[in-house]
């Protein structure tokens, strides 16, 4: 998959569908040529370089007028040299001077993947899966040694890229930025796509025309966060869910981020991703290495569908892994929005009781079962049972679920403390802060300094206990605040610049070592909802929870924008009850089912609150729900209609092989007499004939008819408004099966 040129020294990385070229110039340094639909391996592109004379350029030597960085496209570019765009490398050695330039040393190819230790990335399972090159550069005047590292998947049109530093120099040298991808596009023409929002609205699709200057997001929150997500996306402005070319951009990290895209005054489009350089400084002393995380960069000319379906296959199978990567997760339920702190055992086995007889299979316990944690202002850090509501503790009420045929989930927020805890009184030194300033508090809460190596151990240590001694089969890791006062204790002046980043490495290390001790503990990330819903956390939790808003209506949205780069699989999404926590808003039960059945699937719900008639609804989505659930988080998914764009929600997974698919139409607003509707499917056979069975009618149509003509909607209100047994109001939903007829 990837070929050397060794004369014109083209590197050609390419799996048939697309294609990633770059070559080292003619002063060494890495220049790009090309990503983007499959070229063939005819081993000529050097003309693709463009280069020109332009007054007022710096260029490199003298005699030469063209040669410039500033105009060549590179691959990852530094400052200094000629080059007045925001570079990709920052390094400051100890006399002052941060200017760098790269220069190429050689190469090593790799079959498959090699490992990025402590971090999350993506992986290999068979060698030839993928194929890596390496591309040793190295800055000679500081002795720096930066290795590019370049992954092409066989089955998946993605790149994955990371960078190792290593100073081979007697001095020390301070890494200030450090992408962990850069790539330079010959044009401007597209429009980003990012996810944005906040608490309880996370992931909104947000579009923008790129202008000359840069467009950016970023978190220096300490987390990847709910207002801007570590993924975006360049569409060409005609492009559209179903056609055109998309590239897609997504970090595997959840900690300070930068995704930017700068276009220069001639029009050209650099673009980068990786921790974001505020805040950031690495000390390297001699010898030192350091590893950014993975950046994935995906091409499709199937629009943006196309791109999402990349980074689901990806995603999903080489990225989310171990013991639950492949299994059907289980229905659960959670006790939080129903009874938030106040409960005891009693109410909690009924709650399971009631559960098990409509065929939930895990009951969840979320936040107040530890230490004196009666609300949030208490306890956290104390990961002991509260023995006033749970007489037995943890082991005993896990005994009792256990016994009652379900499996038992608990929540934990490893990384925090309140001050008024034991855990606190004992170490009070463990939190983040500045010493001589204030303290912020988020939630009441302070964040543990997960950068030392002995917080961690002490909280592995109480977790470590629990995991052993009691049956948990599942965690909810929530995490509720972003960092303040970024600072360690335990590092000296020059190495502040480390913690937000060794924060993380702390998160994912304590991740590893609960897996490693115990390998079928089911992780669901959270972060007050989704504040740190990313690609980092599915490594380690392959399922997270999608936003503390649990209404149907606005979980189209929250989970068609989370859709573009993370797959259903990874959703948590559960039906709570009316009027709704968040918005108020009453939804028909079966909406709130059919929104979250696309997901990881579950309940938020006092269902001795339901009536016997919506109990049977809720045993008939469990039962739909188990019967399809591999189908839902293998297939394909296809946004159909954005709830962002109009009056509909619409989406669709249909089997790789076309074999089947369910599309979920949901109608925000009811209207009266409205138009006919047909809404075209995807990813079936054109030529097979298919029985659609929807909410009240049921016919039979070719996949071509269904993919053309479309599929045509049971809208209760087209006609007459009293047609039919159906109802007329708001927030309608109907999910309709396609299934191939033998
Ligand atoms: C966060 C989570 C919720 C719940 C509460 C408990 O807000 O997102 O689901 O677990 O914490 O305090």
């Amino acid at each position: 998959m990837i070929t050397v040129d060794e004369r014109d020294k083209v590197f050609h990385l390419s799996n048939g569908r697309i294609s990633y070229l770059f070559y080292v110039m003619d002063t060494e340094q890495l220049g790009h040529l090309y990503f983007g639909k499959a070229l063939d391996k005819r081993g000529k592109y050097l003309h693709m370089v463009e280069k020109a004379y332009r007054p007022m350029t710096t260029c490199i030597r003298e005699g030469d007028l063209c040669t410039s960085y500033e105009h060549l496209r590179q691959e990852y570019p530094c400052y200094g040299t000629s080059d007045y765009r925001y570079p990709a490398l920052e390094v400051q050695g100890e006399d002052g001077s941060s200017i760098s330039s790269l220069k190429y040393q050689g190469y090593e190819m790799i079959k498959g993947k090699r490992h990025l230790a402590g971090l999350p990335a993506t992986y290999t399972e068979e060698d030839d899966e993928a194929a890596t090159v390496e591309i040793m550069m190295k800055d000679t005047w500081r002795n720096l040694e930066v290795v590019l590292s370049y992954t092409i998947f066989r089955d998946v049109d993605a790149i994955a890229r990371s960078v190792r530093f290593v100073n081979r120099g007697g001095g020390v040298l301070f890494l200030d930025r450090a992408m962990s991808m850069s790539v330079d596009m010959p044009d401007a023409d597209y429009q980003s796509v990012q996810l944005s929002g906040a608490w309880s609205r996370e992931r909104s699709v947000k579009v923008r025309d790129l202008e000359t200057g840069i467009t950016s997001v970023s978190s220096m929150r300490g987390h990847s966060s709910h207002h801007h997500n570590p993924f975006f996306a360049l569409k060409r402005k005609n492009t559209t869910e179903r056609s055109g070319e998309v590239y897609g951009f997504s970090l595997v990290y959840s900690g300070n981020f930068l995704a930017q895209a700068e276009v220069d005054n001639y029009q050209v489009l650099r673009v980068m991703l990786g921790i974001n350089p505020f805040g950031f400084r690495w000390k390297l002393g001699p010898q030192d290495s350091f590893t950014t995380p993975e950046a994935v960069m995906v091409f499709s000319a199937q629009g943006l569908n196309g791109m999402s379906r990349q980074f689901h296959r990806l995603y999903r199978k080489r990225l989310a892994r171990g013991y639950w990567r492949d299994r059907e997760r289980p229905v659960l339920i959670n006790n939080w929005e129903a009874t938030q702190f106040d409960f005891d055992e009693n109410d909690l086995l009924r709650f399971a009781r009631k559960a098990k007889e409509c065929g939930i299979e895990m009951f969840v316990l979320d936040d107040g079962w530890f230490g004196e944690r009666n609300d949030d202002k208490k306890g956290l850090g104390d990961w002991k049972a509260n023995r006033d509501k749970l007489p037995d503790g943890i082991e005993g009420l896990a005994e009792k679920i256990e016994a009652l045929g379900m499996k038992f989930g608990l929540w934990f927020e490893p990384e925090m403390v309140n001050m008024d805890s034991d855990f606190f009184r004992d170490h009070p030194d463990y939190i983040i802060r500045t010493p001589g300033r204030d303290a912020s508090h988020g939630r009441n809460q302070y964040v543990l300094d997960f950068s030392r190596k002995e917080v961690v151990d002490a909280v592995y240590g109480q977790m470590y206990e629990l995991l052993s001694k009691a049956k948990i089969s599942y965690i909810k890791w929530d995490m509720n605040r972003s960092i303040s006062e970024c600072y360690s204790a335990a590092y000296p002046a020059d190495q502040q610049g480390e913690i937000f980043h060794r924060y993380m490495l702390g998160v994912y290390d304590l991740h590893e070592r609960l897996l490693q001790a115990f390998p079928e503990l089911l992780i669901e990330s959270c972060s007050s909802g989704g504040g740190r819903f990313d690609a980092g956390m599915l490594y380690y939790a392959p399922q997270g929870w999608t936003s503390d808003d649990s209404d149907a209506i606005e979980r189209l949205k929250i989970q068609y924008g989370t859709s573009f780069s993370y797959p259903l699989s990874c959703m948590g999404a559960h039906v709570s009850a009316c009027p709704n926590e968040q918005v108020g808003r009453r939804t028909p039960i079966e909406t709130r089912g059919n929104v979250a059945c696309t997901g990881a699937f579950g309940y938020e719900h006092d269902l001795d609150q339901l009536s016997d008639e919506e109990i049977e609804i809720v045993k008939k989505q469990v039962a739909f729900y188990k019967e399809n659930r591999r189908f839902i988080a293998e297939g394909d998914f296809y946004r159909l209609l954005s709830p962002f764009e109009g009056n509909f929600g619409a989406w669709e997974v249909a089997a790789e092989d076309g074999s089947r698919a369910m599309a979920t139409v949901t109608r925000i607003l009811s209207e009266v007499n409205g138009p006919y509707r047909r809404l075209p499917l995807c990813g079936l056979r054109k030529d097979q004939e298919y029985h659609i069975a929807g909410r009240y009618n049921s016919y039979d149509a070719y996949g071509d008819e269904l993919m053309q003509y479309g599929l045509i909607l049971e809208d209760r209100s087209s006609g007459s408004v009293t047609e039919g047994n159906g109802r007329c109001e708001d927030f309608l939903s109907v999910v309709y099966e396609i299934k191939a007829k033998f």
